[in-house]
């Protein structure tokens, strides 16, 4: 077995190592700020970043604090909206990607010389004694063990795990959810690593028929609508990195908005609809008229949601066991699924590079710091 396949199989007992991680915020010596703490924001690249971009639904929905994701790429030599009351996060599985380093960098550099800067830093890495560890204030090591594949699939699912126990804490704290929301959130965290390793069963008998559907693909549009968007952008990185499949992720409200002119028949298309997410109907609206123009769409969706199922062409089961309960509009089911929606597309990135040929663990054009 590849290592891409085995770290992805690994994520049942990674999943489960980050709920066992320690993770009191005390010991990070960050019970002074959390009260302080007016908004947050993550800095990242790649797979990091788009962790990133999930967690900025879990702050904002859950901790009630406004988040902003930026590609370190990006940032802006002086950041001139984040205010003294900011907590930076940087998330970098490596702790090596110099982009990343060179923005820990410039912060550290500015606080030292007194500049306005954020509260504290903290950094988000699966490497031990990385240049990451020398430029944030606290660091928090994924427990997911080395990954020796260029792809990000284990330390992606790491990091998601550690944010989210990360703003149940805030949450906890900043007390912007009942302690009954917190309890069955919690609860339902722990179930997930048995679910990922049922999710991950139920892929292996539509994989093969999807690998060769796909198999000759030029092109592929991922949707996701709310917090499903970054999953779609991270599943069009892996086919991109892994299978050299031209792939877009995108929201499925603003695919309408000019991109759908791409659809003809036949044009594959990946769509994650879960019942219960926020605007589900609008999703399903969206992919009745794209469906009307030819599209082969595959779903990423309960196997039960009879909905899709007549809809699509293939169906991707996501059996999501998470209590139903109402915080604001939306649902636990929906708060955790990117835990589980990324699986299937980790999967079929895998598959599609097997069947053409490729060396998964060593795409082209690519390097990868092994901390
Ligand atoms: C890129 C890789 O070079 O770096 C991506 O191709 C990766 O797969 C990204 O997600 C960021 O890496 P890191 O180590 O900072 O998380």
């Amino acid at each position: 077995m590849d290592h891409m396949l085995h770290n992805i199989w690994e994520q049942p007992a990674i999943a489960q190592a980050c709920l066992e991680l320690p993770l009191d915020l005390n010991p990070l010596h960050l019970e002074d700020t959390i009260q302080q703490i007016q908004h947050i924001q993550i800095i990242a690249c790649g797979s990091s970043y788009h962790a990133g971009l999930v967690a900025k639904t879990w702050f904002e929905a859950i901790a009630h604090l406004p988040t902003q994701v930026q590609e370190a790429s990006e940032y802006p030599a002086i950041d001139p909206f984040l205010t003294p009351q900011g907590f930076r996060i940087f998330i970098s599985q490596s702790g090596f990607t110099s982009d990343v380093i060179t923005v820990a960098q410039s912060v550290k550099k500015a606080t030292s010389q007194g500049l306005p800067n954020s509260i504290s830093t903290l950094g988000i890495t699966n490497g031990s004694q990385t240049p990451l560890h020398t430029w944030v204030d606290h660091i928090i090591q994924t427990p997911a063990g080395t990954e020796q594949a260029i792809a990000a699939t284990k330390t992606f699912l790491a990091q998601l795990i550690i944010l989210l126990r990360l703003v149940l804490q805030l949450a906890t704290q900043r007390q912007t959810q009942s302690q009954q929301t917190l309890d069955r959130l919690n609860q339902a965290l722990s179930a997930v690593p048995s679910q990922i390793e049922q999710t991950l069963q139920q892929q292996t008998a539509i994989l093969p028929t999807l690998a060769q559907r796909l198999l000759h693909a030029e092109h592929c549009i991922l949707l996701g609508r709310g917090i499903q968007r970054a999953i779609a952008l991270e599943g069009a990185l892996k086919l991109k990195e892994t299978a050299y499949l031209h792939a877009e992720g995108y929201s499925a409200g603003d695919f309408m908005h000019g991109p759908i002119a791409l659809i003809e028949p036949g044009f594959p298309l990946i769509a994650i609809a879960l019942p219960n997410s926020l605007n589900y109907n609008k999703t399903i609206e969206n992919l009745r008229r794209i469906k009307s123009y030819g599209a082969t769409v595959i779903g990423i969706t309960p196997s039960t949601n009879l909905e899709m199922v007549d809809l699509c062409d293939h169906i991707c089961p996501i059996d999501l066991n998470t209590p139903s309960l109402d915080c604001s509009s939306h649902t636990a089911t929906e708060w955790l699924s990117p835990l589980l929606t990324v699986l299937p597309l980790q999967l079929l990135a895998h598959a599609i590079a097997q069947i053409r040929g490729y060396t998964m663990d060593q795409p082209r054009h690519l390097t990868k710091f092994l901390a």
